[in-house]
């Protein structure tokens, strides 16, 4: 596997290279980025895997400096995953002014859900993965369900900016308890990670309540602040949405997708499971 640090020496090994699925990560690597770079394994003889923790990204007061840099390990792990090339830009390498001055800015979504709590958050990965996409010019890329407003947003960037990058979403990769993975699980106490199933367990509980014929999604909605609330959690939002547009479900649609935010001492998760009626 080659480690490339900047972005020439990126560009000038993809000269001599035809089909190239990518994965951007920030990095501190779980199963949940392996099964994305097996997928991506799938769709391409090359694989490209970023890793890059996305300042711009991380709202004021967030766990930018605190985020787990694990970059040793992570080149370990993309080895043994066969993939190709890590390309591991510095900040300078990545935004040599310091400031961005032209940014991407998503459709209104960008303000629902996490972005009403993490304002201007999604500006940030738009602009960012808009910049590895022109530095890698992939043909196809990755993205895990779990960041599934993340997913949207990038969907609709690639279609509205005509980027010729086919977007593959990827299942949630959960532990067995049903914790869906992430980075920020670690920031969790053991008392925390123990409790923290119960976040899933209310979505599955919600899943079945709408399988089960009932269509009363703010109540349901309102009944899964309540009953997290009363297990602890400070819950941002529980909510259930169209799964194509992410606008609040209405009646007669059919597709939906239950997304939560909720914070456990001061971890922040996020979790979300479709239900097709
Ligand atoms: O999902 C992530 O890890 C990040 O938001 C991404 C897409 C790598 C952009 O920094």
């Amino acid at each position: 596997m080659q480690v490339i640090h900047t972005i020439a020496q990126l560009r000038q090994w993809r000269q001599g290279v035809e089909r190239v699925a990518f994965v951007p990560t920030m990095g501190n690597l779980h199963e949940g980025h392996l099964t994305l770079v097996r997928e991506a394994r799938k769709r391409a003889d090359t694989v490209v895997v970023s890793v890059f923790v996305n300042r711009l990204q991380f709202v004021q007061g967030e766990d930018y400096e605190q985020y787990p840099r694990t970059l040793a390990s992570d080149s370990d792990k993309l080895i043994k995953e066969g993939v190709d090339v890590l390309f591991a830009p510095t900040e300078s390498e990545l935004y040599p002014a310091g400031q961005q001055q032209y940014q991407v800015m998503p459709s209104d979504l960008q303000n629902e859900l996490c972005g009403q709590f993490r304002s201007g958050h999604f500006v940030g990965v738009a602009t960012v993965v808009t910049k590895l996409f022109n530095i890698v010019k992939p043909d196809v890329a990755c993205f895990g369900k779990k960041d599934y407003q993340q997913l949207a947003i990038i969907q609709a960037m690639v279609r509205e900016l005509n980027m010729d990058i086919q977007i593959v979403p990827v299942e949630i990769c959960r532990a067995e308890d049903g914790l869906a993975l992430s980075s920020r699980n670690a920031y969790l106490s053991t008392q925390e990670r123990r409790q923290v199933p119960q976040l899933y367990a209310q979505l599955r509980q919600m899943v079945q309540a709408i399988q089960q014929g009932n269509r009363q999604y703010q109540y349901l909605e309102d009944e899964a602040v309540k009953q997290l609330s009363a297990l602890g959690w400070q819950v941002d939002y529980v909510s259930i949405r169209h799964v194509c547009t992410l606008k609040p479900a209405q009646i007669q649609d059919k597709d939906l997708v239950i997304l939560v935010a909720a914070r456990l001492g001061t971890t922040r998760l996020i979790d979300n499971v479709e239900v097709y009626i």
